[in-house]
């Protein structure tokens, strides 16, 4: 599969940092409660994966991330870690490639559901709907804007390591009725100077609220948002197994 962070993944996991400062206690909170193994879909650096480690204490976690320059960030984080170590499991296929437990307790998808076209995403509640445990569920985010609209130019990151300073700016415009083509600059300040910059462009299928809701729907999932309305932060549960 193509790995669409190949060249950004330098900048990735310290311009995710902040957003994470956010989402950790309602996911933490989202995920309260629920059995392990907890899969991490497309794990990124582990920001996430450090999150779900505390909330859910005793569970195994299995982190999937194909990116390799990203796997390496979460391998390292996890290494550094005694209490990951023992406990998480890094995978390098592509979710629906990745050979899962048959029996999972939490799926988590912060940050990637618009990685996945319509298609594959049907294959995702499938296999929700057939492996989450009793108690179980899914927590994912979905990232706006969910039309197909152009967005300008904005500057979405701003990061301070020693004397550099790293600018992450993104804009967006239409590729189809259910696709954004996203095309995101990144630059290197040493003090006020640029000495780097970096353009990559990728694509990113649109999902809104209702439109999952139908998806899940047909595989017997409920939809339920939690956390802070701005965060659009879901849980996903089977209806009839809560
Ligand atoms: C924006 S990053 C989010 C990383 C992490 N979840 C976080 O929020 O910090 C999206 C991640 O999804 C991963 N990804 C893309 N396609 C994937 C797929 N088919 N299966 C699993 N992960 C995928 C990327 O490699 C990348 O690490």
């Amino acid at each position: 599969m193509v790995d669409q962070y190949e060249k950004s993944a330098e900048f990735i996991d310290i311009m995710l940092g902040p957003h994470w400062s956010a989402l950790s206690s309602p996911l933490a909170e989202a995920l309260r409660g629920t059995p392990g193994p907890i899969v991490d879909v497309g794990a990124g650096g582990g920001h996430g994966t450090r999150v779900i480690a505390q909330a859910v204490p005793d569970a195994d976690i299995v982190a999937v991330e194909p990116s390799f320059a990203l796997r390496s960030v979460l391998l390292a984080r996890v290494y550094e870690d005694a209490g990951l170590r023992d406990r998480v499991t890094v995978l390098p296929e592509g979710f629906l490639q990745a050979a899962l437990p048959d029996r999972i307790g939490a799926v988590v998808a912060m940050n990637v559901i618009g990685h996945f076209p319509a298609a594959d995403r049907d294959r995702i509640w499938n296999m929700l709907a057939m492996r989450l445990l009793p108690g179980g569920r899914a927590v994912l985010n979905l990232q706006p804007p969910t039309e197909p609209v152009a967005v300008p130019e904005f500057r979405g990151a701003d990061v301070h390591i020693g004397r550099r300073r790293y600018e992450g700016w993104g804009r967006a415009e239409p590729a189809g009725p259910d696709r954004l083509l996203w095309h995101m600059m990144y630059r290197t300040y040493q003090d006020s100077d640029m000495v780097a910059e970096l353009e990559v462009s990728y694509d990113w299928w649109l999902l809104d609220e209702k439109t999952l809701e139908v998806e899940l729907h047909g595989h017997g999932l409920n939809l339920k948002q939690t956390g802070p309305a701005e965060l659009r932060m879901y849980t996903i549960q089977s209806r009839v197994r809560g």
